[in-house]
């Protein structure tokens, strides 16, 4: 009976053949991420903070839905000699001490990017420090690196990899783990900080993260700056350099992640840092200090921080195109800013964006949200003829150069 009425409501017993663009609509496994989402409104009457600690200790108690299903072959994608299942990613901010990234991952995320992690503990700005736009669908946040620090993460970080390592074959999430590092608020050597990060969490990582584009933490992203950076970079991958690297795979790459507020000639300065330090990715971009369009006029828009979410899309999206022009391509770029769908993924990607991150649709949306973009983006790559993510990645950039030729 209970299935008749399922069916009813457009429910399927069995999805479409894995590998098609066709997998995770409406099978009775959807039904339990629809419902896992259904939570999402009543969550919303606390506060953005205890919201969050309410997901936060739902994914540990299991309450999480679990994606069984297959991830169509077209979402596979290498980077960095990296297989990862899909390119969607949970961006830095949501995992911030690394509590939560098997039940992520098991959610069919293709990586979690936890963090940011400080050296030492320290207990952010104070509260209230997130406010929901959610008629624009968006944030704006200045927790100011809440984080318990290097040494509780890198413990559950090493359990993490013993229990992944312990699994039986299939038996494990698959995806991969970005580890984003910050600096203590109090610290005056910023690479000092970057370093101790990278000397206690690199091991576990399969990329790092050099965050210097929140707004939160006075004078971070001055370290955007051409010398700045270039001195930051040189001694944080001297440290990185100068550790013992087993496997075949070698140090994590070291990526920079970088703020939607630039102008051209920063913009031209990172991405010659970039290239001449040996920067091995790029994430683009963090959240912005500007209001844009309606925010400016919305009272919590007047709320001092960062702005998360879909006014912040075209933006963000529009740095990483020029990124991706000032690096000739060379360089992967991790897409993040305003994705709330399969499109706005796609536009990442045709932008220049090898791999895709989001936080803020997810959090208003809850876990229906990975089976959804994931579905979309298959079925545009699908439809535009592209047979894998890599074969889209900087589309937008060729399409032009084509036109120009004519
Ligand atoms: C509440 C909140 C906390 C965040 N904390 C961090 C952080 O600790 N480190 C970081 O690099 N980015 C942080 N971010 C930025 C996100 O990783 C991401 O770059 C930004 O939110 C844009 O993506 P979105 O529009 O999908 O949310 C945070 C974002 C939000 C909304």
């Amino acid at each position: 009976m209970l299935r008749t009425a399922l069916r009813r409501l457009g429910y399927t017993v069995a999805g479409g053949a894995a590998g098609t663009a066709m997998v995770y609509r409406n099978d009775f496994k959807q039904l339990e991420f629809d419902l896992a989402s259904a939570s999402g409104p009543l969550v919303r009457l606390f506060d953005v903070e205890t919201s969050h600690k309410i997901g936060i200790l739902a994914a540990k108690m299991g309450v999480f839905p679990k994606e069984t299903r297959p991830d169509p072959a077209c979402l596979r994608t290498t980077v960095w000699g990296r297989e990862f299942p899909n390119p969607l990613g949970v961006a830095a901010g949501f995992d911030k001490d690394a509590e939560v990234i098997e039940p992520l991952l098991a959610l069919g995320f293709g990586f979690v990017e936890v963090g940011s992690i400080t050296p030492l503990p320290q207990p952010g700005n104070p509260k209230p420090r997130a406010f929901r736009l959610p008629e624009h669908g968006a944030v704006i946040n200045r927790y100011g690196f809440n984080s318990e620090g290097a040494y509780a993460a890198r413990n559950r970080l090493a359990a993490f990899r013993q229990k992944q390592a312990a699994a039986a074959s299939g038996s494990f999430p698959a995806g991969l783990l970005g580890v984003n590092l910050g600096k203590n608020k109090l610290s005056e050597d910023a690479a000092a900080d970057y370093s101790t990060g990278v000397t206690k969490l690199a091991p576990f990582a399969d990329y790092l993260v050099i965050n210097i584009s929140s707004p939160n933490t006075p004078g971070l992203r001055s370290l955007q700056g051409r010398k700045e950076l270039e001195t930051l970079v040189k001694s944080v991958k001297q440290t990185r350099d100068g550790m013992k690297w087993a496997g075949p795979l070698g140090p994590p790459p070291l990526l920079v992640k970088i703020a939607p507020d630039l102008t051209s000639d920063d913009m031209e300065d990172i991405a010659a840092v970039a290239l001449a330090q040996g920067i091995d990715g790029l994430i683009v971009s963090n959240t912005t200090i500007t209001r844009p369009g309606p925010i400016g006029e919305d009272p919590v828009g007047k709320e001092t921080g960062g702005l998360s979410g879909k006014p912040l899309f075209q933006m963000a999206t529009e740095v990483l195109r020029q990124m991706y022009t000032l690096t000739g391509g060379k360089l992967p770029i991790i897409g993040v800013g305003g994705v709330s769908s399969g499109e706005d993924a796609y536009a990442k990607i045709r932008a220049g964006a090898s791999l895709v991150e989001l936080y803020s649709a997810f959090a208003y949306e809850g876990p229906k949200l990975v089976p959804r973009v994931k579905r979309e983006l298959a079925e545009l790559l699908e439809r535009d003829g592209f047979s894998s993510v890599a074969e889209a990645v900087g589309a937008d950039h060729r399409v032009a150069a084509a036109v120009l030729a004519k």
